[in-house]
């Protein structure tokens, strides 16, 4: 099956269908990834354009693994290094780059709904790789294919996602993956970043760190994002940690067998203490792993077809 979307915007327009078909589909790439050869060529002759005007490290360059390991062209924009300093539109940019005759965008930008506003002048497919403070589609796939591979399902689990959620465009993504595909969240932070609000996307919220970690399946921490932030949210970093860190006390408040992700980068001693990071409950560096296979499934189910009928 391949998706009928031409772009993918966002997790809000994938069904619990859809969502499985990436997920399934990503199974077999993980396989290609792990071989001695680690290519196949599905997708030789396409090109395909990072571009990223934001800093990346994860994201960018699994999307760049991805596109080599299905055989395509990957160009990789720089903002520091392209015209956009001296002052040339996003509009232009893109259309520049369209006119080299590119099959695909993976877009990441500051502004929420750069992707969205993109695709509606471009003929190449879009992939939003992170706009501001909306949504990461790639990453919420990713995180759900992990804890599908360390629990087997979704539904059913209690997910705990802590920190600074109003500016997470991870949080918001995740979120919407987990509510389509059955899981119970609960958003956990100081109520400046974790407003009553989220409450209208079908998520508990609780303020205590102790009692949202009662019963926890999966722990997903998140790093406080000072770059959208332009106010203090919280009186002091040293209060932020003694009240929303994961520590290994706080921890085993959750199920035994729970595990505890983080989509990077990752704050040692903030959001989460090193000792957990590295031990053996972080799937921090399998989700890793997962994001290429991911993202060659989503690069796959985009542009790997004929069968697809546009819906967007
Ligand atoms: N998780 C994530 O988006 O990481 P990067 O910013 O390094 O791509």
């Amino acid at each position: 099956m391949i998706l009928k979307h031409k772009h993918l915007l966002g997790i809000e327009q994938l069904n619990p269908s859809e969502i499985s078909t990436i997920l399934e589909t990503a199974e077999s790439f993980l396989e290609v990834s792990r071989r001695e050869v680690k290519k196949v060529p599905i997708l030789r002759g396409k090109t395909i354009v990072n571009l990223f005007f934001e800093p990346s490290t994860r994201t960018r360059s699994s999307f760049e693994l991805a596109a080599k390991r299905l055989s395509a062209d990957i160009l990789n924009f720089s903002r520091v290094s392209s015209s956009v300093v001296k002052g040339e539109t996003l509009k232009d940019t893109v259309l520049n780059l369209e006119a080299m005759n590119i099959d695909a965008l993976i877009v990441r930008h500051s502004a929420s709904g750069a992707p969205h506003f993109i695709s509606t002048f471009c003929r190449s497919h879009i992939i939003n790789a992170g706009d501001g403070t909306h949504e990461h589609p790639t990453q919420a796939l990713l995180d759900a294919f992990t804890i599908r591979q360390e629990k087997k399902r979704l539904r059913g689990l209690k997910v705990v996602i802590v920190g600074d959620i109003i500016h997470s465009r991870v949080a918001r993504s995740n979120i919407l993956l987990l509510r389509k595909m059955g899981a119970k969240v609960v958003c956990c932070g100081p109520p400046s970043l974790v407003p009553l609000e989220f409450r209208t996307y079908g998520v508990d919220i609780n303020y205590n760190l102790d009692e949202a970690l009662k019963g926890a399946d999966v722990v997903m921490m998140l790093r406080i994002q000072l770059e959208r932030q332009k106010k203090n949210f919280f009186p002091s970093l040293r209060e932020y940690i003694s009240l929303f860190a994961l520590t290994p006390q706080r921890f085993s408040l959750a199920k035994k067998d729970a595990i505890i992700m983080h989509p990077g980068p990752i704050n040692r001693c903030v959001e989460l203490s090193a000792e957990l990071a590295d031990s053996a409950r972080s799937v921090i560096l399998k989700q890793v792993e997962n994001g290429v296979a991911v993202r060659m499934a989503i690069l796959y189910l985009l542009l790997g077809g004929k069968e697809r009928e546009d819906t967007d």
